[in-house]
């Protein structure tokens, strides 16, 4: 993406329509929502970032300060202020699709792209990060497995769109992205 791009305006974007990327953790969203800002012209939205700008602690300290549901309102109340933006990235929580207000205020005015690997590929790219606290004491692939297998039919049922990303680079990952958007 960079490549392309060194020393170039941005290209407008060819959804003209707000994109919520949603996947398990490690699927890739914040990767891919930041090789879009770079390709195109479009604001990103990084809800994890975003929530613990805000709250001035990171997302591990709300998990351990207030606990997972006052974590869900926040990311509920954030995706309802969501609404009124267009053109954006948003690159949602792991979990932000369990909620059926969720799904929603995401499908009211976006696309939602689900980004999905194996539970091999996101043990790789998740295995040496601590931010990220359901899995800090369940680092395995067997855990990851069993979670993503009860979150399957919530991110399936909330896709508009899907695309696999094991063994893809993030230009590639783009690019699908950028011709199912097309369709
Ligand atoms: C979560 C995923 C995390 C973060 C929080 C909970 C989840 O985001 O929102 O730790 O429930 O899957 P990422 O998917 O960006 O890691």
């Amino acid at each position: 993406m960079e490549e392309k791009n060194a020393g170039k305006a941005k290209e407008a974007a060819p959804f003209g329509r707000n994109i919520f990327l949603i996947g398990f953790m490690g699927s890739g969203k914040s990767t891919i929502a930041a090789a879009l800002s770079e390709a195109y012209a479009v604001e990103t939205v990084e809800m994890d970032s975003l929530i613990a700008e805000r709250e001035g602690i990171s997302i591990s300290e709300i998990f351990d300060r207030f606990g997972e549901e006052y974590f869900r309102g926040l990311e509920t109340n954030l995706l309802k202020e969501l609404q009124a933006k267009r053109n954006v990235v948003v690159s949602c929580g792991g979990g932000t699709p369990m909620r059926e207000e969720n799904v929603a205020a995401m499908k009211q005015n976006g696309t939602v792209v689900l980004l999905t690997a194996s539970p091999d590929t996101i043990y790789q790219r998740v295995k040496n990060s601590h931010d990220r606290p359901l899995l800090e004491n369940n680092k395995n692939i067997p855990y990851i497995a069993g979670l993503m297998e009860q979150r399957r039919e919530k991110y399936e049922a909330a896709a508009d769109i899907v695309i696999e990303t094991d063994k893809k680079d993030r230009i590639a990952v783009c690019k699908e992205l950028a011709q199912k958007l097309l369709k």
